[in-house]
């Protein structure tokens, strides 16, 4: 069964916006889903003026029909709350409940996600409507899954905000004086005598309080999570038997938290947009993937948005070339999805997203986008067995054997202004990880260093890209993992501050430090542009750190400059373990060398011989058995050596049969383009 209520199949639609056309328009529109093999729809995601024309009066009667058009032709509804666009009369009514820019800018209704997420008037109107939706439809059989809201990531500065922020902080420090020490308020003289003298961090005349910025993140992803537990409790008692979901933005939404919402949804679900095309393409869409599958602590997900061709997205278009929007699909199902929907069903005539990518684009269905639409909706009607949750005791869709920390509280702390150089980024870092285990053909899950200590143990390698911020338990674990046989290789600048930011004295990487065998004494950020010379060829650039031994031994020396001769790569034998110190950016090479040389110490191969490169290979664990996936996404002829029996994607999706197998063993050529599917484990009889 897959992550939404009664479906046993691969989930393949899209958002369907019928409040935007007439009404024989959806006769059409489902003619057309039958054609495509369309399985699912997401509803309503932006209806709110469709469902509420004024506060309190309620329209469903399109609504109920469009409802029932779909559960007639056998189409699971995803039923969304419609609380990220609140209507005009939003804005007339409770002006005070508008989100409110750092700047101090008032806004107002003109676009979408114009709320204060923080103002009461915005959370009684979502409950309200969540309720009004949940009693109509909670029981109504075509409904599938909840998607609650869209998108969450609204932050605001306004007065709503500074009220619940200041009571928040009061439930984090208890006392002022607690707040005082953290936010180490002695300096510029920002000591605070009463609660009410916090605000939010708006506009400033120079550099903010980092301490202050940093709770404000963790507040406002804090605000966002309570919004979602509001309308969830409603929908929970309206609609039990319906699972809940809110579909993150990935992999860039800054103000959010993908942990805490993963471990309440009753499944993840993501909106996936590529950054670039090709080859590159294929690799963004497996890091979204595998950050899905992580924040969903290793169970099936869902695709529930991603673009059929053109992306339309500020300042960038992107065309999915022939096949593209298949492979990466397929990508996508590999990795845990149990679907892949799109935004959009059909293109609309007008509005902001005029020209976003459609599953029905403004040429109509005669068009490649709809053939390929078509096409990719046959295919995933082959791959069911795929979607039977994965049995036995580590029940984890996909198990690699590299993880990669990903903490929500680096992240924001390496967005300071107060930092000795403006070149960290922890999504570009953990993203360059992910990308070279991609190249190498080695997946990778991302952990949160002190969600169980004891689930470090899955893995044999562990990546720690600047993680600037760690708690003592975070060290802790670490270094007993290490000490149990892991591998880590860290980077510069981590381990650096503590929870409140507070550097911790006595050598950057405090928190790493004994685990490392290493002391960084002092940092060495280099001008931008510039590159230093490291032995072997390599350089460093941005950052580089004087590091005294303190058990490790030396990898690589810097070979130039005044760093010369002194340690840039160490490594420390501790325990059954390894940890590897990185104290530089590196130039691509080495730091290709540095991941190929802990993958070839930890023991971890490529998910099969011939995989990297561009050609990916996953195993997804589905029922008692293993599915192997082997897409290549690159322009030439690739071979990759597989073991098991093809499953026949040829067939119609209308179920008409094709052959399974004949059993391969050995190498199988892949076509630019092409992949293929196979039974690991011998198919059910
Ligand atoms: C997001 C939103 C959609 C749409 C697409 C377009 O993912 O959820 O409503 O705006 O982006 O890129």
């Amino acid at each position: 069964m897959s992550v939404v209520r009664g479906v046993d199949r691969v989930l393949f639609g899209g958002d369907y916006n019928p409040e935007q056309w007439p009404e024989h328009v959806w006769h059409d529109d489902a003619r057309l889903m039958a054609i495509a093999g369309v399985n699912t729809v997401t509803l309503g995601v932006f209806s709110w003026s469709s469902i509420e024309p004024r506060e309190g009066e309620y329209d469903f009667g399109w609504l109920d029909r469009v409802i029932d058009l779909m559960h007639a032709h056998g189409i699971g509804v995803v039923l969304a709350t419609p609380t990220a666009s609140p209507p005009p009369w939003f804005t007339k009514a409770h002006p005070e409940a508008l989100n409110r820019t750092a700047d101090g800018v008032q806004l107002v209704h003109g676009s979408r996600d114009v709320y204060d997420p923080s103002a009461d008037a915005y959370r009684a109107a979502a409950r309200r409507v969540a309720t009004a939706l949940g009693e109509r439809y909670g029981r109504h059989e075509a409904v599938v899954a909840w998607h609650v809201h869209n998108e969450y990531g609204s932050v605001s500065y306004g007065p709503a905000t500074d009220r619940r922020f200041r009571e928040w902080l009061r439930a984090r420090y208890g006392d002022l004086g607690r707040l005082n020490e953290a936010w180490w308020s002695a300096f510029w003289s920002q000591r605070y005598a009463e609660w009410d003298e916090i605000l939010a961090p708006q506009a400033t005349q120079y550099l903010p309080n980092p301490t202050q910025m940093l709770d404000f993140r963790r507040f406002s992803a804090e605000v966002l999570l309570e919004c979602y537990r509001e309308q969830a409790e409603i929908l929970r008692a309206l609609s039990p038997d319906v699972p809940l979901t809110t579909n993150f933005m990935l992999p860039t939404w800054l103000h959010f938290d993908h942990w805490d919402f993963g471990a309440e949804v009753d499944f993840v679900s993501i909106d996936h947009y590529s950054d670039s095309p090709g080859v590159e393409g294929a690799a963004h869409a497996a890091f979204g993937a595998d950050q899905a599958r992580s924040f969903a602590r290793g169970r099936p997900w869902l695709l529930m948005e991603q673009g059929a061709n053109v992306t339309q997205v500020p300042g960038r278009m992107l065309v999915k070339e022939p096949g593209e929007v298949i492979r990466t699909s397929l990508q996508h199902v590999a990795r845990g999805s149990d679907g892949a929907l799109f935004f959009q069903w059909r293109a609309p005539l007008a509005g902001a997203e005029v020209f976003h990518s459609s599953m029905v684009p403004h040429s109509g269905p005669d068009s490649r986008a709809f053939r390929e639409m078509t096409e990719l909706g046959r295919v995933l009607g082959r791959l069911t067995d795929v979607v039977a949750p994965p049995e036995g005791s580590d029940a984890r869709v996909v198990t690699p054997r590299v993880a990669i920390a990903w903490e929500p509280d680096s992240w924001w702390a390496l967005e300071s202004a107060s930092l000795p150089s403006d070149h960290f980024s922890l999504l570009a870092s953990v993203r360059r990880a992910h990308r070279e285990l991609w190249f190498a053909g080695v997946s990778a899950d991302l952990v949160r260093l002190d969600d169980d200590p004891a689930a470090l143990d899955a893995y044999d390698l562990l990546l720690v890209p600047s993680q600037l911020l760690a708690t003592d338990e975070q060290a802790a674990g670490l270094d007993a993992w290490v000490r149990r046989g892991g591998h880590a290789v860290v980077w510069c600048f981590s381990g650096t501050v503590d929870a409140d930011l507070h550097v911790r004295p006595g050598g950057y990487s405090g928190a790493f430090a004994e685990t490392l065998g290493i002391r960084v004494e002092e940092p060495h950020p280099l001008p931008k542009g510039v590159a230093i010379a490291i032995e072997g060829g390599g350089s460093a650039h941005d950052w580089t750190e004087h590091v005294e031994l303190r058990g490790a031994s030396v990898v690589t020396r810097y070979a130039e400059g005044v760093l010369s001769g002194e340690p840039a790569i160490t490594e420390n034998r501790r325990g059954d373990g390894v940890a590897t110190y990185v104290s530089a950016e590196l130039d691509d090479a080495t730091f290709t060398t540095v991941v190929t040389s802990a993958l070839a110490a930890a023991g971890v191969r490529a998910e099969a011989p011939g995989a990297g490169g561009g050609v990916e290979v996953v195993r997804r664990h589905a029922g008692s058995g293993v599915v192997v996936a082997a897409i290549n996404h690159t322009a030439e002829t690739r071979t990759v050596t597989l073991r098991g029996t093809p499953i026949d994607l040829e067939g119609g999706a209308d179920g008409a049969d094709g052959a399974d197998g004949p059993v391969v063993d050995g190498p199988v050529d892949l076509a630019p383009g092409a992949f293929v599917f196979l039974h690991e484990a011998p198919s059910p009889a």
